[in-house]
């Protein structure tokens, strides 16, 4: 017989099918002659409940049936007169196939606490939590495609290995194969020439600039894949290693870039609220009871538009107290970007035209000489998901404005080069990935929004 997922059963078929099932037992109930095992295999939230009745020979292995081990059961469909289900298995035969020590398996109890789960990141998808988390992160990937492919956008792969800093911010991973204990030398420093690449080379931080590259010639694409950032920040909103999504559009301003960053945000949550709503329910209900109308109040409304000048006045204009300074020219800490977002608007805020100073080398410069024409997109609860801006297209002013950064221009020849052959206008964002889920789930950690989170001396499984 062919195995059916739970997902399947529960929808598409119908009372009376022999059925085969494969899972792992979450619980069991043993009355004097019945016993109920609930089952999961991650198709669906929602667990399977199988009935084994004392007269079949799989009653004499119930007691066996502990939480965690795994079990392939054959039987047949039927409604359930238990609340909670349509249909539950009638089991005619229940084969244990990996048992779980119930001295030792460390997930009992119905709850833990996510500190707990972290350190057992081998066991987690086996909790509700995780298997929502993992269905909606599927669903969000597929959606990020979908947006993109029906838009005509190409999905670029950017090098995971690069000799570049897209973000000049010096936060790079090094990759090297050189020997740490014996460092070739050369005039007394080392000899990166020896390096494998003959030079250093890092761990990406961004796709950008080589979607850039791509999109100089192909207009419009986007990169998905993980970057990597060195920073030493220990905050539930930060991960050493995460996902990014960069499009890249050639011939788009930066109002462009807002209306597409508006349309993306609400195309993905929209199709979550429609293809995930059992796991939405189970997060609205366990993580945050407003997760849901949240998402539903974005689809429907329209994001908040703001320059950082009018950002910082707002802010200063507050009564709040904020622990971070405000002044025109410090960036905006995510305190600040909370208030804007969660209690002055209510509602996404996309900030523009942030000060030069505190952004990246390759935003286009205003023609104020003081600000750039950047995007952030904040949201309640998080504060920055998206990062972006218009690119610097005119090359005298890219070029002075890497030597400006202290950026060594030889290593930026080709980024420079695309300045100097047919350069056109164009502009390009980062959606933190990881951050969106976090928005989406209401679950309050980077952490547990990853499958495998990388962060500040945690690099386990
Ligand atoms: O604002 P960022 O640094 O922008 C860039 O990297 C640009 N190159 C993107 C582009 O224009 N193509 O990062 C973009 C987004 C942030 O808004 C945030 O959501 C997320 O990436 N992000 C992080 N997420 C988790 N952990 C970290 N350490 C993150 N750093 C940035
Ligand atoms: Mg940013």
């Amino acid at each position: 017989m062919r195995r059916s997922k739970i997902k399947e059963l529960l929808g598409g078929k119908q009372a009376g099918d022999e059925v085969l099932v494969q899972g792992w037992v979450k619980t069991r109930r043993s009355s004097k002659n019945v016993a109920f095992v609930q089952i999961s295999d991650g198709s669906t939230l929602a667990d399977l409940q199988v009935v084994v009745g004392e007269s079949l020979p799989a009653y004499q292995i119930v007691d066996s049936l502990n939480t965690g081990c795994s079990v392939s059961v054959t039987g047949t469909l039927a409604e359930s007169l238990g609340k909670g289900q349509r249909y539950e298995v009638q089991a005619t035969s229940i084969e244990v196939l990996g048992q779980a020590d119930p001295e030792t398996y460390p997930l009992q109890k119905k709850r833990h606490t996510p500190e707990f789960l972290r350190e057992i990141a081998h066991l987690r998808p086996r909790t509700n939590t995780f298997g929502a988390m993992a269905r909606i992160r599927n669903q969000m990937s597929q959606s990020i495609h979908g947006f993109f492919q029906s838009r005509g956008y190409l999905f670029i792969q950017a090098p995971m290995i690069t000799a570049s800093d897209a973000e000049g911010a010096g936060e790079m991973f090094r990759v090297t194969t050189l020997d740490l204990d014996n460092l070739p030398l050369k005039e007394g420093a080392v000899n990166n020439e020896e390096d494998f690449f003959g030079k250093p080379a890092f761990l990406t931080v961004s796709g950008q600039l080589e979607a850039e590259i791509f999109a100089l010639g192909l207009s419009d694409v986007y990169t998905f894949g993980p970057t990597f950032r060195a920073e030493n920040s220990n905050t539930s909103r930060h991960l050493a290693e995460f996902w990014m999504v960069e499009p890249e559009v050639a011939f788009c301003d930066l109002e462009g870039l807002a209306e597409l960053s508006e349309d993306f945000l609400k195309h993905i949550f929209s199709q979550v609220l429609e293809n995930c709503g059992e796991d939405m329910e189970f997060f609205n209900r366990w993580y945050d009871n407003k997760a849901i109308s949240t998402l539903e109040g974005i689809v429907n409304s329209n994001f908040e538009r703001l320059t950082y000048t009018e950002a910082v006045d707002i802010l200063i204009k507050s009564a709040e107290s904020f622990e971070f300074p405000v002044s025109w020219g410090l960036d905006l800490q995510s305190e600040h970007e909370r208030y804007l977002t969660e209690k002055r608007v209510g509602r996404p805020v996309i900030v523009t035209d942030y000060p030069m100073e505190i952004k990246a080398f390759y935003m286009r410069q205003n023609d104020d000489g003081k600000t750039v024409r950047a995007l952030d997109v904040l949201v309640p609860r998080i504060g920055e998901i998206i990062g972006g801006s218009q690119r610097e297209e005119r090359g005298d002013v890219l070029l002075e404005r890497l030597r400006q950064a202290g950026l060594p221009e030889e290593a930026y020849w080709w980024y420079l080069d695309l300045r100097k052959y047919g350069t056109v206008p164009h502009s390009g964002f980062g959606l933190g990935f990881e951050r969106t889920v976090q928005f989406v789930t209401g679950v309050p950690n980077i952490r547990d929004v990853i499958p495998f989170p990388r962060t500040p001396k945690n690099a386990e499984f």
